[in-house]
């Protein structure tokens, strides 16, 4: 049954191939990494009825609003916190939302930010360079285009939007300088690069460069999915969609890595990493949009969707007195059930954080990665 009301502002993507891949169940305990206009997580509700949980992050507040008036119709099983997911583990910690039997990151921006025109994520439109996707980080697009050397400006273009005509731009911006506006900027790039050649606007890469350094998009997506996978229970599943090839390269590896057993470099004499595979890969080839998808939705056209699914019982990998009891619960069949969560989320977590929660008598305020 869909429950949603109001027009959908953001055209939720692969949404099918998302609710599959995660293989969302009646009962089931989800989260929902980045929340946008809660297109997936209405979608996750609807196929985990009855019972179903959701954990909805966002780090932008105003996702966070639009996403809690439209997934109000769910009485109360949605918990939506205004979060970044490089926090996840703490978050879920705090919120005692663990284990799970599924996690979807679905990246990027979603239209309401590309739409919106004071946000200056998008050359379509003319607004103070900006970028923040939350509004607590300090530094603005426009600082590190004021601000950069102009082999650093060449670095972070080339390096995160794999723009061949890096040290091109960064040379006009240098000389142009100080830039305000997004098309000020796209005008520049224009210039420096001789204007359009193909269907891709000569800024698209440069905005992309400057979106993923001012809102540090790689590092938190590779530290968000290492504590993903100690989040879910087991044969959970870990769905993550990706808008361009650093991100997609970035999820590949991880999950290619974490369904091998030896990690060793290529050519060592015997094993010494002591690595043990924790996912199994479901989607070995990537899932693309179909071309009626895109014609629908043009801004899904580049989107690349992977899944894997946990395969070790926590306690095979944090071998402690837990054991016995986590054990006896999954051989009983019962780990799903919520009465057992408090006793089993032990055992999911970090040796670590087990000593720091005995320290601090269980409080969790100060975990942070
Ligand atoms: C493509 S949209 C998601 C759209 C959503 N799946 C839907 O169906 O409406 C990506 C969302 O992720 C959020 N986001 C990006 N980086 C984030 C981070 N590090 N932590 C939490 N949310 C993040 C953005 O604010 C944006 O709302």
């Amino acid at each position: 049954m869909n429950l949603n009301m109001s027009p959908p502002t953001h055209i939720p993507v692969l949404l099918q191939e998302t609710i599959e891949a995660l293989a969302v169940q009646p009962g089931g305990r989800y989260i929902d990494c980045t929340l946008g206009g809660g297109g997936h997580a209405a979608a996750i509700l609807d196929h985990s009825s009855p019972g179903g949980q959701l954990l909805g992050i966002d780090t932008d507040p105003e996702a966070i609003k639009v996403a809690g008036a439209r997934l109000e119709a769910y009485n109360g099983s949605a918990l939506l916190i205004n979060e970044n997911f490089v926090n996840l583990q703490a978050i879920c910690l705090k919120y005692d939302f663990l284990p799970v039997h599924g996690i979807l990151f679905d990246l990027g921006l979603s239209s309401l930010q590309l739409n919106d025109d004071s946000r200056g994520f998008s050359f379509q439109h003319d607004a103070p360079l900006d970028m923040r996707v939350s509004p607590s980080q300090e530094i603005t697009a426009a600082d590190i285009v004021n601000n950069s050397s102009e082999s650093e400006l060449a670095h972070l273009i080339k390096k995160y939007g794999e723009e061949g005509y890096s040290h091109q731009i960064a040379h006009h911006i240098v000389q142009a300088r100080p830039l305000s506006t997004t098309l000020e900027l796209a005008q520049i790039i224009e210039r420096a690069t001789g204007g359009r050649r193909g269907r891709i606007h000569p800024a698209t890469r440069t905005f992309q460069a400057l979106r993923i350094v001012v809102n540090h998009e790689l590092e938190h997506l590779e530290a968000a999915l290492k504590q993903a996978v100690n989040l879910l229970g087991f044969e959970g599943r870990l769905t993550v969609i990706s808008y361009h090839s650093i991100e997609d390269r970035i999820v590949k590896q991880f999950m290619q890595q974490e369904a091998k057993d030896c990690i060793c470099p290529p050519g060592a004499p015997s094993c010494i990493c002591g690595h043990t595979a924790s996912l199994k890969l479901i989607n070995k080839k990537v899932i693309t949009p179909s071309p009626a998808e895109v014609q629908l939705n043009p801004r899904s056209r580049s989107a690349k969707l992977r899944t894997a699914e946990r395969i070790i019982i926590q306690d095979e990998q944090y071998g402690t007195v837990e054991k016995l009891c986590f054990s006896l619960e999954v051989n009983g069949g019962g780990w799903r059930r919520p009465a057992l969560l408090k006793k089993l989320r032990r055992t999911f977590l970090d040796p670590r954080l087990i000593i720091f929660e005995k320290m601090n008598k269980g409080g969790f305020e100060n975990v942070r990665n």
